[in-house]
């Protein structure tokens, strides 16, 4: 499902176009409230502008595609917006020491060429701290497989670290200012490099 955008106009800088893919197949997921804790962040440094999918609304519809060929109207918007997004933040639970089987069919179903060069924010939920490496290991391959630009800081956050479906973990939440501030330079640096192509 596509959620509304929000978009913060205390800024005049360019809005940028931030899409968020939540890779549960459950709601209420901790992955979610993570995703959405790292858009939150990143709101508060620039200006964007969110469009949020979770994979927990659209599951059954994308596990029967083959091909976005296929899609409707609706699952079409979410694969464009994928594909024309300044910044994906992408988070799966770990689930048998991988990202769902959902979140990686929602992959499959992307144009090997659509996300060249495309910042991706990587991050996870797990039960235990000692799959955290698994962003490395699985995440971080297939976004190589697509050529984008994974940032060099991940999320990883474990069931603890929640309560009552509310992030209560102060170590999460610095870590995720930290990788929105990330998140935040390599934005700027992608549009001014695509406006220096506009000009040149
Ligand atoms: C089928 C299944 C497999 C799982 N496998 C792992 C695993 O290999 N390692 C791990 O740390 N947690 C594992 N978990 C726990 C989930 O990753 C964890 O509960 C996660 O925070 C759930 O996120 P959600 O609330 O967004 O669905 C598994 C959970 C399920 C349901």
């Amino acid at each position: 499902m596509i959620l509304p955008g929000n978009s913060d106009f205390t800024s005049t800088v360019t809005v940028a176009k931030v899409v968020v893919v939540s890779g549960s197949w459950k709601t209420p997921s901790k992955t979610r409230t993570l995703t959405d804790a790292v858009a939150d962040a990143l709101r508060k440094l620039r200006r964007i502008e969110t469009i949020k999918i979770d994979l927990a609304e659209v599951g059954s519809q994308i596990a029967q595609l083959t091909t976005t060929s296929d899609a409707d109207p609706k699952l079409t918007s979410l694969f464009s917006a994928v594909a024309s997004a300044d910044l994906l933040i992408v988070g799966s639970p770990i689930y048998k020491a991988a990202y769902t089987g959902l979140f990686k069919h929602f992959f499959d179903l992307i144009d090997p060429h659509a996300l060249i060069g495309k910042p991706v924010l990587l991050t996870a939920t797990g039960g235990s701290l000692h799959y955290a490496l698994v962003l490395e290991h699985q995440f971080r391959p297939l976004f190589s497989f697509f050529r984008a630009q994974t940032l060099p800081n991940t999320v990883y956050a474990v069931e603890s670290d929640f309560e009552n479906g509310v992030l209560i973990s102060q170590s999460v939440k610095d870590r995720i200012e930290k990788v929105a501030s990330e998140a935040e330079g390599e934005i700027e640096r992608q549009l001014q490099r695509s406006m220096a192509s506009r000009v040149a």
